[in-house]
């Protein structure tokens, strides 16, 4: 490993030397980026998180950055809606990041905070144009340089998987917005909404992805099928930005999870660091930037 790890490009490892940079073991996250870069942009997959992952956690001024639910949770035109997903929200959030919890018994709680914010989503009767206000309003934000990631991965023909168990019509939308169309690489594995013939929200497609379920087990058919097309790609970058993003990579065929080089942002809670050192190679403690995975990145393709 130490062999390889050498090889790797000075502009990488400075990158990695940063003090808001932190690994619990260099070497290794050194070693899987040195194969990497011998494997070349043909033999790479990349999959991210979206809310707070390639979205940012905070904007210029401090302030929180929504996610793709949080466009309801304020949507002042719809306030009984707004009112819910909030009630939702105050409910359920301390229950997801309880600490005396195992995600075994957070589960169910995450499941019927999903199924009652789509259910509201779902009753109100939200048009799809609707949609497209709240979003191009919303304080959603691309971290600095995601947009140049983006487009650099698709100019290299690397996939991209946006796993997400916020709402892809969302990403999409966003996307498309900042972005002028979703980049062509791009999978979006996530909870999609259904529409009736006026472009109204019918429902949301099964299986529904929560923070707790986001690996092989809620991949669908379709989702099957994609990643036996990638199965050539055995060099794989997973972002996330909590726990229950460390195991987005189980979808991947004839691919062992040790190989893959797991970058989290770490945007505050900094007394989770121990734990997610132990857990991610890689972990970018409060930068709203996707510069250290963009150096590495470039280093591969
Ligand atoms: P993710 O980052 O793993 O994709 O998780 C999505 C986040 O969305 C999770 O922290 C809970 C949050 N959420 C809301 O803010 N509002 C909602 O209505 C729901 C269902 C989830």
């Amino acid at each position: 490993a130490a062999a390889r790890a050498a090889t790797v490009p000075a502009a990488v490892r400075a990158a990695l030397q940063q003090e808001h940079v932190k690994m619990k073991n260099p070497e290794r996250a050194l070693a899987k980026i040195a194969k990497m870069i011998e494997g070349g942009a043909d033999e790479l997959l990349v999959i991210s998180d979206f809310d707070h992952t390639m979205s940012r956690a905070y904007d210029e001024k401090g302030e929180r950055c929504w996610t793709t639910h949080g466009v309801f949770d304020n949507a002042q035109e719809m306030a009984d809606l707004a009112k819910k997903c909030k009630d939702l929200s105050a409910h359920y959030l301390p229950i997801e990041f309880d600490g005396n919890m195992t995600i075994e018994e957070k589960i169910p709680h995450m499941e019927a905070w999903w199924r009652q914010s789509h259910d509201a989503i779902v009753e109100k009767g939200v048009q799809r144009e609707v949609l497209e206000k709240l979003v191009l309003n919303s304080n959603i934000r691309l971290r600095d340089a995601a947009d140049s990631l983006m487009a650099h991965l698709d100019a290299a023909r690397v996939p991209l998987v946006m796993f997400s168990a916020g709402i892809g019509d969302i990403i999409s939308i966003f996307l498309a917005q900042r972005l002028g169309a979703v980049p062509s690489n791009m999978h979006i594995i996530s909870n999609m909404m259904t529409y009736d013939d006026k472009k109204v929200v019918s429902g949301f497609r099964e299986p529904l992805i929560h923070t707790f379920n986001k690996n092989g087990k809620v991949i669908s058919k379709e989702e099957v099928n994609f990643f036996h097309e990638m199965r050539k790609r055995d060099n794989v970058i997973l972002m996330g930005d909590s726990m229950g993003d460390l195991h987005m990579d189980v979808g991947v065929e004839n691919h062992s999870e040790a190989d893959t080089l797991k970058i989290a942002f770490l945007n505050q809670k900094i007394h989770l660091l121990d734990f997610y050192t132990a857990n991610y190679d890689v972990v970018i403690v409060d930068d709203q930037s996707m510069t250290v995975p963009r150096t590495i990145m470039d280093a591969i393709t």
